[in-house]
């Protein structure tokens, strides 16, 4: 399986992907890192790793549509038949969405479908919940919605701020996504409906709570 990822700035979770996909016997390579804007830092990352880059600005193009032909053309040009959106900051037309219907992954910072769109971690503050996290999704025309593949948990703590709170997601973000490219690439994904079937021995943990009362 070759994979195309799209970035719009530093690229941390791009990063583990191909960290990960350089392990020898990956079955998951990858075949192009598409930025829509040029000074993203993930280019560079993506450039020592010795994988094809490309920018695609928004700007250059009249509408969406236009910009979602010359993306999908690049992903096209350059072999992938799967996309990982690894902090891509446009809104993809349904059009686009659905050509790539189930070869799409997203991996969002908030327990969807909690907190969609932006600014997940102070809203999750602003809100006093006691976990957040992140997760692995197919992507969906809507933003922010499809198929849940994995997602984990990290406790909110009362002092956090939104960067201690978006570090401690980051760690999870980074075991995430590599786990579910490699479960994709191995074929061990199925979507039916909106449930995804995972192939593969998983243990299941038990449940969190949080604060938790000292053990007497
Ligand atoms: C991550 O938090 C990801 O979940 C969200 O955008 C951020 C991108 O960070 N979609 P990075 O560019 O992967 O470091």
């Amino acid at each position: 399986m070759r994979f195309a990822t799209l970035i719009s700035g530093r690229g941390s979770n791009m990063q583990a992907l191909l960290e990960a996909c350089a392990e020898p016997g990956h079955p998951a390579k990858p075949a192009i890192v598409i930025s829509n804007k040029a000074d993203a830092g993930g280019l560079e990352i993506a450039k020592a790793h010795g994988v094809p880059t490309k920018v695609i600005s928004h700007k250059d193009y009249p509408s969406r549509q236009v910009f979602d032909d010359a993306l999908h053309q690049a992903i096209v040009d350059s072999g992938a038949d799967v996309i990982c959106l690894a902090g891509f900051m446009r809104l993809l037309e349904a059009e686009f969405v659905n050509r790539w219907r189930d070869k799409i992954i997203n991996i969002h910072p908030s327990l969807l479908p909690a907190y969609r769109g932006l600014h997940t971690h102070q809203r999750v503050l602003e809100d006093g919940v006691r976990f957040s996290g992140c997760t692995v999704h197919f992507v969906r025309p809507e933003m922010d919605e499809g198929p849940i593949i994995f997602q984990a948990c990290v406790p909110v703590r009362a002092d956090d701020s939104e960067d201690s709170l978006a570090a401690r997601v980051l760690t999870w973000e980074h075991k995430l996504y590599p786990l579910a490219l490699r479960l994709m690439a191995e074929g061990k994904l199925r979507v039916e409906g909106n449930t995804v079937h995972i192939d593969a021995p998983l243990a299941l943990q038990d449940g969190l709570m949080n604060p938790c009362p000292l053990p007497a």
